[in-house]
């Protein structure tokens, strides 16, 4: 198996995060954003590209806000959900959503909230249900306050060290994320991580995407493409069985464009398991991030989404567990009315040998990019 964590010098690694100073030049667009649940200021930040495209991050959680492109009638407008003041973040059950945030150490599900590393038996927690661990545990990458290492107008670099044992994950991991906006409507994510013990990691970032605007309907009626011949089958608790199965013949088969409601209902056992599409789809082309991964259109607004990314796998969410219950930017939330393509390693990786090793060890560097491209039709 293709190891997918590229190593390069413990030295290079070093470099990255000694990097002295905080540099915080040109970013006329910060704004205090409120505190976070422990007491920390927490800051809010405008990117902007030269074309009008405009994103909105704050540092708690690595939270996108808003994301504003235009429609084909050239009128901007947010894609994502998300909300406007923290609290909107921390309430409950919307922080149970993960809204905008960047997800870790392990994104997805780890069964039964165990791994095995090194012949030793993990235990993170089981935040799920009490069933399985899901992105990172009860005090994930969402929840924490990220270091600001470089602000300008149109890139925000966050780090975040997240000590030995936390959430119960070996080593010190020290993660930088940067988000940089092109002029083309790109917006660039680059993870970056390094250890001092042997561990595992998958990053994602977590936003939930309508490109009528969030508050605005279902999503149903968006058009898919999702560049997979196979998939990760899940168990009752959405956790991988383990197989690797072909998409062909199922309703998740969207290697041509397809309506997103066409076949969500069908009488299909992966579908009712998941209520919906919850599922890891295996790309076609890993690590090429010339080849679009996935790309969702709306024939409503005429906008265009496309995904492309060097992680091995993309989580196809539509937003199931969503149910009205949450008042955010631009209205109500309801069943299905966004849709998430978290780029990642696969959903318990640790935990098949099969699937492409989530390990990371010291002396190794971990990167991943992932760029979401805006454009109408
Ligand atoms: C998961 C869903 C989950 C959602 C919000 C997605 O990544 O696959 O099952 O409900 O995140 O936590």
């Amino acid at each position: 198996m293709k190891r997918l964590l590229s190593a390069v010098s413990a030295v290079y690694a070093m470099s990255l995060f000694n990097t002295g100073a905080i540099a915080q030049s040109a970013n006329d667009g910060k704004e205090p954003f409120g505190k976070s649940p422990g007491g920390k200021e927490v800051f809010l930040y405008t990117l902007r590209n030269g074309s009008g495209m405009q994103v909105k991050i704050t540092n708690f959680g690595g939270r996108i806000t808003s994301i504003e492109v235009p429609d084909r009638d050239k009128n901007m407008g947010d894609v994502v959900l998300g909300f406007d003041s923290m609290s909107g973040y921390t309430a409950k059950p919307a922080a149970n959503a993960y809204f905008g945030a960047l997800i870790g150490r392990y994104a997805n599900r780890l069964a039964g909230g165990t791994f095995i590393l090194d012949g030793q038996t993990y235990h993170v927690p089981t935040n799920e249900n009490g069933k399985n661990s899901l992105h990172g545990g009860t005090h994930g990458f969402d929840s924490r306050v990220w270091d600001v290492k470089q602000a300008s107008t149109n890139s925000l670099e966050l780090h975040y060290l997240s000590p030995n044992g936390e959430e119960g994950f070996p080593g010190d991991l020290n993660v930088t994320v940067r988000y940089s906006l092109d002029d083309r409507d790109g917006l660039r994510i680059d993870y970056t991580a390094t250890t001092d013990k042997d561990t595992v990691i998958n990053l994602t970032n977590h936003s939930y995407f309508n490109l009528s605007g969030p508050g605005s309907g279902s999503i149903l009626n968006e058009n898919i493409m999702i560049d997979a011949r196979r998939y990760t089958p899940v168990n009752a608790n959405l956790i991988p069985t383990g197989a690797l199965d072909e998409v062909s013949g199922t309703p998740l088969d969207f290697r041509a464009a397809k309506q997103i409601g066409s076949r969500i209902s069908g009488n299909f056992e992966q579908l009712k398991l998941a209520n919906g599409y919850d599922h890891n789809f295996v790309l076609n082309h890993p690590g090429d991030l010339s080849a679009v991964a996935a790309r969702v259109e709306d024939p409503k607004s005429g906008r265009v989404l496309e995904v492309f990314t060097t992680q091995p796998g993309i989580q196809f969410y539509t937003g199931n567990f969503l149910n009205g219950s949450v008042h955010g930017i631009g209205g109500t939330y309801t069943f299905r009315s966004a849709l998430c393509l978290e780029t990642q390693h696969f959903p318990d990786s640790p935990n098949h040998t099969n699937f492409p090793t989530t390990e990371l060890h010291p002396g190794q560097v971990f990167h991943s990019t992932t760029i979401y491209r805006f454009s109408t039709k």
